[in-house]
């Protein structure tokens, strides 16, 4: 089953799948475990998070919450998630960090961090690895910049970030250049130490997580609609944080590869237990329900102790008969991490699938357009791109091929879901990297097909 190829650490070879049968409980919610680590550092006290997703993004958050002064112990929770206890005095002020602060493969570490930092008298230096430093940083250099922070980062603003915080910020009216939960995030968490409202202003209305957590500690933050259709967010400063206990719920962008997998599959039927369904993180189900997508969403263990703010519900999803959809550029930025897997569904829907302003795809982990179109050509499905539109027509009789993930997670989990539907086996090169985001990705595709 596993190999390994020139310039990867593995290759996973996915044969076609006979059936997809069975149940599965997903990762914890990656953005929201990175978020309880974070805001278990800024309160004073202890905050106990259970089922935390244990990709490597995830660890690197982990890893910096404590060289910012957290003490972490971390046991193993339930289906290879995390339980963590988080013990700090983050509100009297973060420790100065002995060394640098490595986000790894992690966009949202960095991004998020270099808020926290901003509002605090410490000096920290934030870097990653190859892949993070080509990501865009300009979009969080000058609101925080703007805020009164010193931050710089090296040629032409990318990754290493060094962030000089001070205890009193300035609160800014900021409108985010490109929808950005991140960029949004990091304003809003350097607005903690603000004198006053920051105010953050977005054209699409991004995933809500640090709105929602920071409400349960006790921080007033205030969202309302614009007259534009999008978002403003207000955060009054500074504020103090309480300690939550807090239940991760599972993570919807990992629940879309199984959700995709079943639909275009001929023989499946799966139940996904416990998956959020924040209303800001439900696009991609909601346009494969649209698509023609069998899935039935049923209510969860409602009741559960710990639960913060956020939504889940079990999903059970059966093979499908899918036509094509056409999203608006503000639909693309609402499902943006789910791009690549939509794009998979739309080989197998009936006529043409057309996916607008997706350019901010070319800033992730990889260029994401690029990768998808590269690897779903291969399996033979009809796609191209136009500016920052990608067009797929459909459906194609996939068949399997060696296929790039350029050692991008979701890029890497779209291809292997393509494996089990694809004629003959496919090989995703650089597979390994299903542990950025889901690190029992391969045992359980194992555990459910035949
Ligand atoms: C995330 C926000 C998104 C998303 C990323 C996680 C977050 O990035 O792509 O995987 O947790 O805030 P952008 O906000 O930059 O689009």
């Amino acid at each position: 089953m596993l190999r390994t190829a020139p310039g990867y650490e593995t290759a996973v070879k996915v044969a076609p799948a006979g059936r997809l049968l069975g149940e599965l409980a997903l990762p914890g919610d990656k953005s929201i475990s990175h978020r309880a680590l974070m805001l278990a550092l800024l309160a004073n006290g202890e905050s106990r998070i259970s089922g935390a997703g244990d990709g490597a993004d995830v660890r690197s958050t982990a890893g910096i919450a404590k060289a910012l002064g957290a003490r972490i112990d971390r046991q193993p929770g339930e289906v290879g998630n995390v339980d963590y206890t988080v013990t700090a005095t983050g509100g009297a002020g973060l420790r100065r960090p002995s060394g640098v602060l490595d986000c790894a493969n992690s966009g949202t570490s960095l991004r998020l961090f270099a808020g926290i930092v901003a509002g605090h008298p410490v000096e920290a230096i934030l870097d990653g690895d190859a892949s993070l430093r080509q990501r865009p940083m300009a979009r969080i250099i000058e609101p925080l910049s703007a805020m009164g922070a010193r931050v710089e980062g090296a040629r032409d603003g990318r990754p290493p970030l060094v962030v000089a915080g001070r205890r009193r910020l300035q609160p800014i009216d900021w409108q985010t250049p490109v929808p950005s939960a991140q960029v949004k995030s990091a304003i809003l968490l350097a607005g903690l130490s603000a004198t006053g409202t920051t105010r953050v202003r977005e054209s699409v209305a991004t995933r809500d997580h640090t709105e929602r957590m920071l409400q349960a500690r006790g921080v007033a933050v205030r969202t309302t609609v614009a007259a534009d259709g999008g978002a403003i967010v207000e955060i009054d400063g500074p504020a103090v944080m309480s300690t939550v206990d807090e239940r991760v719920p599972g993570d919807p962008s990992a629940a879309a590869f199984w959700l995709v997998a079943a639909a275009i599959h001929p023989e499946a039927d799966l139940l996904l237990r416990r998956v959020g369904v924040n209303p800001t993180r439900r696009a991609a189900l909601d346009f494969l329900s649209l698509m023609g997508a069998a899935i039935d969403e049923l209510p969860a263990d409602e009741a559960s102790p710990g639960r913060v703010g956020e939504p889940f519900a079990d999903l059970r999803v059966r093979s499908s008969d899918l036509r094509a959809i056409q999203l608006m550029p503000a639909d693309t930025a609402r499902a943006i991490d789910e791009v690549p897997i939509l794009c998979l569904a739309a080989t197998q829907a009936r006529g043409r699938t057309v996916i607008r302003g997706a350019g901010e795809l070319r800033h992730k982990e990889s260029d994401r357009i690029a990768g998808i179109v590269a690897g779903l050509s291969a399996l033979g499905a009809r796609i191209s791109v136009d500016g920052d539109d990608i067009t797929i027509d459909g459906p194609t009789a996939l068949r399997g091929a060696v296929v790039d993930s350029l050692n991008d997670h979701r890029l890497a989990l779209t291809f292997a879901i393509a494996g089990l539907v694809a004629e003959g086996p496919t090989t995703v090169l650089g597979a390994d990297s299903a542990d950025i985001s889901y690190p029992t990705f391969f045992a359980d595709l194992e555990r459910i097909r035949s």
